[in-house]
C-alpha cells in the first residue's frame, strides 16, 4: 500500500518537471552556442533544432537542477572546436568536464561561477587563458589544466584571483606553460592537497608560504624547463603532511637538510638532477621511504646504508661506490672544510672521489695532503676545525678571499705547518697562538687590529712570542704587498734547484699555452730524467695585448737561460749559450721553421710512427725537452679539413688533464699542417701489450696495467664530465693510450673528439672510430653518447687482462672479436684464469683484482648504453685496487705531474724545491683572467683518413 503511494508521488513529480522545468532560456542559449562552436557536434547526439529543452528532455552530457544547467560532461569524445566566451553565465554550473578533447582557441573566463566545484580542461589545445578566469570561484575544489597551449609564447602564471578558492584541494597544471615564480598564495591555500606542476617553465625559489603548509600531500614540481626552480630545500622540510615530493629536474642547491627526517609521512622523494651538495644526512638515510632518487647531484662523502626500499644515487661525487664504506679520514676533514666554505661550486666539481691529491688547490707528498693553496678563489664562509686533522699540512694559503669567523684553536696542533696565509680576509679575533715556526700572515683583516703585518696576536700576554715570520728571506708582508704576491715559497733548504716538471715537454705546454697550473711533485725519481736546473715561467698577462709568452729554461749545466721564442721566422738570437724561440701563445702557432730545426728537418731517424694522416716525428728542444710533431701529408688536406683542423685546435687547447696528452701547438704555413704534442717516451700501450717481444720490451706487470687503467679512466672521466663541456673521444683504444717514462698513461689522439650533446639526448654522427672498439649502438645507428667511450674502455680492460687485441682475424673465428669471446668466458672462473695474459705472473691476490677488472670490463661493455657505468664509476672501482697494490710499488710511487684540470685563472708564479724527500710545489696563484670561454667549435676528424 505504502509502496504504491510512493510510486504515485514519483510519477506526479516527473510529470511536474516535464511540464514546468523547461531550460532556463539563457542557459539554453549558451548550450546552443556550445554546440555551434563545435566542428563535430553530432558526436554529442543532441536532438535537432526545435527540441529546445536540454534540461527538460535530459540531453546527454548535460545535467540540470530544475531549469538550470549544473554540469557539462563531454570528456574524451574527440570534440573539436571553440567554447562560447560567455560560458560563465551558466551561473549554477557545478562541474565542467571537457578534458581529453581537441578544444582550441581562447578559454572563456569562468569568473564568478560561485558554485563551480570541479573544472577539468586538461588535454586540450586551448591557446590562451584570460587573467580573470578564476576570479571568485569560491566553491572550487578541483582544477585540472594539464597539457594545453595556454599563452605559449609568453607563458603565464596563476592569477591572484585563484586565491579566493579556499576549498581548492587538487590543482594540476602539468605541461601548461606556467612561467615565472611559483605564486606565493599557492602555499597558503589551506585545503590544497595535490599540487602537480611538472613540466613547466617555473623558476625562482619555492615561496616561504609552502613552509607552513599542513595540507600538501603530493607536490610535483619536477622537470621545469629553462633551468628550473632554485634555492635550497629548507622550505620543504616543514611540510609535515607531504607524501610524495618530486623536485627532480630543477636547480635546487645547498645541502639536503638534516631536518628532512621530520617528514614522517613521506614515501617518495625524488631529487634527481639538481645541484645538491654535501653529505647525505643521516636522517634521510634512516627514512623508510618507498622510493628515493638522488641521482645526478653533487652529493659527497660516503654513501650511507639507506633504509629506503628503492634507492638510487648514481652520478654524484661520493668518495666510494659502495654504501657503508667510509671515506679516507683526510677526505672527510677536507669535505667538512669545504662545507664551512658553503661548497663553492668550482671546488665541488673537483673535490670528488677518495683521493684528495688530485683535487684543485691541494698538493700531496707521499699521498698526504701538505698544501691547501686557494688564494683569491672567491671563498666565503668560515674556517673549519676539521683542517686540524690534516696533520701533514705544511702550508695553508687562503689570502684574498672573503673568509670570516675565527681561526679554529685546534689548527695550532698542525705540527708541520710552516705557512698560514689569511691575508686580506675578514677574520675575527682572537687569533690562536701558533708556534714560532709558523709564518702567520694576517695583514688586511680589519677586525684583527687594523691589518698590521704578521700576526700581531691581540690577546694580552702573548708577549713577543706571537708568531713572527719564520722565513727571513721573505720580505715583510707590508701593506703594499698585494696578497697575490704572497706565494713566496717555503724557504728552499739548499740551492740545488731542480725543476720539477715530470714530462719535460710540459714545460713547453706551460709556455705555449700560458696554462696556469699547479705543479705538484715530490722528487726522488730514479730514472735518468734530465731536468733543466731551473724554470721560470712568464705567464701571459691577460691585460697585455701582446700575447707572446716566454719561458726561460735555464739549463742544467751552466745555468744560462735559453728562451723558447719563435713565430714568424724563428728568431734565433743566441743569448748566452742557449737559444731562443718565441712562441705565440694566443693561438699556439709555432713556426714551421722552429719545428724543422727541432726535428732535424723531419729526419727519418726521428720518425716515431706513420699513419694515414702522415708521420709523427720526435723533436728535441735546445735543453733536451722532447716533443712529438705530427706532420700531415699535404695530399691528405682538403680545404674542409683545414677548417676542422683549426676547430680541433680550439677545443684541444682547452682540454687539459694530466692523463690526456696535451696539444702544445701547431703550424699552418703553405701546405704544412703540423700538430705538436708532448712526447711520451714509452709509446703506445698496444706496443707493450701485443708487441713487447718483437720490440724487446718487458711485459707490463699487473700493477702497471692497473695504474694504466686508472689513468685512462681518470682522463676519460675528465673528458666526459669535468672539462668545461663534455667531450666524447670516439676512438679510445690501446694504440691511442701513450705511456710516459714512469709508465703512467695519457689518452691521445683527439682527432675524433666530439662535444657531447646536452643531457640525455644522443646525437647521430658520421661513424668514426676503430672496429673492435665500437659500441654496438654506435656502429649500428651512429648514435653517440659518452657511453661509446665507456664501451671502448671496457675493451681496453679486456686487452690489459688477456694481452689479446680487440680484433684479430688471425685468431680462431670464435675469438676473433675479443668482446664477444670475453663475454662468454668471463663468468667462468676456470676459463677466465686460462684467458689471462700468459705474460702475467698470476698469484691468488692478483686473480682477485683480475676478477674485479673482468667484471668491470663486462659492465662497461653492456649492450645497452644506459646499463654501462660512467667513467666515474670505473675510477671508483679502480682506485682502491691501485691503492692496494701500492705497497709493492717500487718505482712509480713518486709521481710528478701538472694538473691541467685547473681552471685557467690560476697561474704559476714560483716554485719551491727542497732536497731529499721534501716536497716541492708551486703555488696556485690567481690572475684576473676568468675561466676560459667554452670552445666554440670542434673538428670532425682530420685524422679519419687514418683508418687504423
Ligand atoms: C578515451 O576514449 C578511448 C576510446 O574512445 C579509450 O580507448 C581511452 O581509454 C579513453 N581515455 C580515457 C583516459 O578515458
Ligand atoms: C594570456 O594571454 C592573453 C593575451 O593573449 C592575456 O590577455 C592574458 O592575460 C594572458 N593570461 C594570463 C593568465 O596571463
Ligand atoms: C583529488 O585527487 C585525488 C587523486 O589524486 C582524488 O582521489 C580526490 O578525489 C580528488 N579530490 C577532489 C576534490 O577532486
Ligand atoms: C626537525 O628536525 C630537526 C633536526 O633533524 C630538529 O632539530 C627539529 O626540532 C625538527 N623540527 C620539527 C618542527 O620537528
Ligand atoms: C679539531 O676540532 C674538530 C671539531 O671540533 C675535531 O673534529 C677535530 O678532531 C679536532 N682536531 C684536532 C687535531 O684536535
Amino acid at each position: 500500500m505504502r509502496k504504491h503511494h510512493k510510486k504515485l508521488v514519483l510519477a506526479l513529480f516527473s510529470l511536474f518537471t516535464v511540464v514546468f522545468s523547461a531550460t532556463d532560456p539563457n542557459d539554453f542559449a549558451i548550450i546552443k552556442a556550445f554546440r555551434e562552436g563545435l566542428e563535430n557536434p553530432e558526436l554529442l547526439e543532441w536532438p535537432a533544432d526545435g527540441d529546445d529543452d536540454p534540461c527538460g528532455q535530459s540531453w546527454k552530457h548535460v545535467f540540470c537542477s530544475g531549469s538550470r544547467v549544473t554540469q557539462i560532461q563531454v570528456q574524451n569524445m574527440s570534440l573539436k572546436g571553440t567554447l562560447p566566451q560567455n560560458l560563465n553565465q551558466l551561473t549554477k554550473l557545478q562541474r565542467l568536464g571537457l578534458q581529453r578533447n581537441q578544444f582550441t582557441g581562447a578559454l572563456p573566463s569562468l569568473s564568478g561561477l560561485s558554485e563551480l566545484q570541479s573544472v577539468y580542461l586538461d588535454f586540450n589545445q586551448f591557446d590562451s587563458i584570460p587573467s580573470d578566469c578564476f576570479d571568485r570561484l569560491v566553491s572550487l575544489q578541483s582544477l585540472a589544466l594539464d597539457k594545453n597551449n595556454f599563452n605559449a609564447s609568453t607563458g603565464w602564471s596563476f592569477p591572484e584571483g585563484l586565491q579566493d578558492s579556499a576549498q581548492l584541494t587538487n590543482l594540476s597544471c602539468m605541461f601548461c606553460n606556467l612561467a615565472g615564480p611559483l605564486p606565493y598564495f599557492l602555499g597558503a591555500l589551506s585545503s590544497l592537497q595535490n599540487l602537480r606542476l611538472s613540466g613547466n617553465n617555473l623558476s625562482g625559489e619555492i615561496p616561504a608560504s609552502f613552509k607552513r603548509s599542513t595540507s600538501l600531500q603530493n607536490l610535483w614540481l619536477n622537470d621545469q624547463n629553462g633551468g628550473g626552480l632554485s634555492g635550497t630545500l629548507d622550505v620543504v622540510t616543514t611540510m609535515d603532511s607531504v607524501n610524495v615530493l618530486w623536485l627532480h629536474g630543477n636547480q635546487f642547491t645547498g645541502t639536503i637538510p638534516e631536518s628532512i627526517g621530520n617528514l614522517t609521512v613521506l614515501q617518495d622523494l625524488n631529487l634527481n638532477g639538481n645541484k645538491l651538495v654535501g653529505f647525505v644526512p643521516d636522517s634521510l638515510a634512516k627514512m623508510p621511504l618507498e622510493h628515493l632518487d638522488l641521482n645526478n647531484n653533487q652529493l659527497m662523502g660516503p654513501i650511507p646504508n639507506f633504509k629506503a626500499t628503492e634507492v638510487s644515487y648514481a652520478s654524484n661525487a661520493f668518495c666510494q661506490s659502495t654504501p657503508g664504506v667510509p671515506c679516507a679520514p683526510e677526505v672527510m676533514a677536507l669535505l667538512e672544510f669545504l662545507g664551512s666554505l658553503n661548497y663553492p661550486s668550482r671546488l665541488v666539481s673537483s673535490w670528488t672521489g677518495n683521493d684528495p691529491c688530485s683535487w684543485l688547490g691541494l698538493a700531496c707528498h707521499n699521498g698526504n695532503v701538505n698544501s691547501i693553496a686557494l688564494p683569491s678563489s672567491n671563498l666565503s664562509g668560515t674556517l673549519s676545525p676539521s683542517v686540524a686533522r690534516l696533520g701533514s699540512l705544511i702550508q695553508i694559503k687562503l689570502g684574498s678571499n672573503n673568509l670570516s669567523g675565527q681561526v679554529p684553536e685546534n689548527w695550532t696542533s698542525l705540527t708541520s705547518l710552516k705557512t698560514l696565509d689569511l691575508s686580506t680576509n675578514n677574520i675575527s679575533p682572537p687569533l690562536p697562538k701558533f708556534a714560532d715556526t709558523v709564518n702567520v700572515v694576517t695583514v688586511g683583516n680589519p677586525l684583527l687590529t687594523g691589518g698590521s703585518p704578521s700576526n700581531p696576536n691581540p690577546s694580552p700576554g702573548s708577549g713577543s712570542s706571537g708568531s713572527p715570520p719564520s722565513n727571513p728571506s721573505s720580505p715583510t708582508k707590508g701593506t703594499g704587498s698585494s696578497p697575490g704576491d704572497s706565494s713566496e715559497p717555503v724557504k728552499p733548504k739548499r740551492s740545488t734547484l731542480v725543476a720539477i716538471i715530470a714530462p719535460v715537454a710540459s714545460v713547453v705546454v706551460v709556455a705555449l699555452l700560458a696554462i696556469p697550473l699547479s705543479i705538484y711533485c715530490y722528487k726522488k725519481r730514479k730514472d735518468t730524467f734530465q731536468a733543466p736546473s731551473s724554470l721560470v715561467i712568464h705567464p701571459r698577462d691577460p691585460s697585455d695585448s701582446d700575447n707572446t709568452v716566454k719561458i726561460v729554461v735555464a739549463s742544467n749545466t751552466n745555468g744560462s737561460a735559453s728562451t723558447i721564442t719563435g713565430s714568424g721566422s724563428a728568431s734565433r738570437n743566441s743569448s748566452g749559450v742557449g737559444e731562443s724561440h718565441v712562441i705565440e701563445a694566443g693561438n699556439l702557432v709555432i713556426s714551421v721553421q722552429v719545428l724543422r730545426n727541432v726535428t732535424k728537418n723531419f729526419a727519418s731517424e726521428n720518425e716515431l710512427g706513420r699513419g694515414g694522416f702522415g708521420v709523427v716525428y720526435k723533436g728535441e728542444l735546445d735543453d733536451g725537452t722532447k716533443i712529438a710533431v705530427k706532420r700531415m701529408e699535404s695530399g691528405v688536406i682538403s680545404s674542409k679539413a683545414i677548417d676542422e683542423f683549426q676547430a680541433e685546435i680550439a677545443v684541444l687547447s682547452k682540454v687539459r688533464h694530466r692523463h690526456l696528452v696535451s696539444l702544445l701547438g701547431y703550424s699552418v704555413e703553405g701546405y704544412e699542417r703540423i700538430l705538436v704534442y708532448e712526447y711520451m717516451p714509452q709509446g703506445a700501450l698496444s706496443k707493450h701489450l701485443f708487441h713487447w717481444k718483437s720490440s724487446k720490451l718487458e711485459p707490463l706487470s699487473w700493477k702497471r696495467r692497473l695504474n694504466i687503467a686508472l689513468d685512462v679512466a681518470r682522463g676519460m672521466e675528465y673528458l666526459h664530465n669535468l672539462a668545461h663541456r663534455s667531450f666524447i673521444h670516439r676512438d679510445l683504444k690501446s694504440s691511442n693510450i701513450l705511456l710516459g717514462d714512469d709508465f703512467r698513461a695519457k689518452v691521445s689522439d683527439f682527432g675524433l673528439v666530439k662535444l657531447a650533446p646536452d643531457g640525455e639526448k644522443s646525437m647521430v654522427t658520421r661513424l668514426a672510430g676503430t672496429f673492435g672498439y665500437l659500441a654496438p649502438e654506435y656502429a649500428v645507428t651512429g648514435k653517440i653518447t659518452t657511453k661509446v667511450d665507456v664501451f671502448s674502455f671496457g675493451i681496453v680492460l679486456m686487452e690489459l687482462l688477456t694481452g689479446l687485441m680487440a680484433l684479430d682475424e688471425d685468431r680462431p673465428e670464435e675469438s676473433q672479436y675479443l668482446a664477444a669471446w670475453f663475454w662468454r668466458i668471463k663468468s667462468d672462473k676456470q676459463k677466465l684464469r686460462a684467458a689471462i695474459d700468459p705474460a702475467l705472473d698470476v698469484k691468488d691476490e692478483t686473480f682477485e683484482s683480475i676478477s674485479i677488472i673482468a667484471e668491470l670490463a663486462g659492465h662497461c661493455t653492456a649492450r645497452e648504453p644506459n646499463q654501462r657505468p660512467d667513467m666515474g664509476h670505473a675510477v671508483n672501482v679502480l682506485a682502491p685496487l691501485v691503492e692496494k697494490w701500492k705497497p709493492m710499488d717500487d718505482d712509480t710511487e713518486d709521481y710528478c705531474g701538472i694538473d691541467y684540470s685547473l681552471p685557467l685563472n690560476q697561474m704559476v708564479k714560483g716554485w719551491q724545491e727542497a732536497e731529499g724527500k721534501d716536497l716541492s710545489y708551486v703555488d696556485l696563484e690567481d690572475s684576473k683572467s676568468s675561466i676560459p670561454a667554452r670552445p666554440t667549435g670542434f673538428a670532425e676528424s682530420f685524422t679519419s683518413a687514418d683508418g687504423r
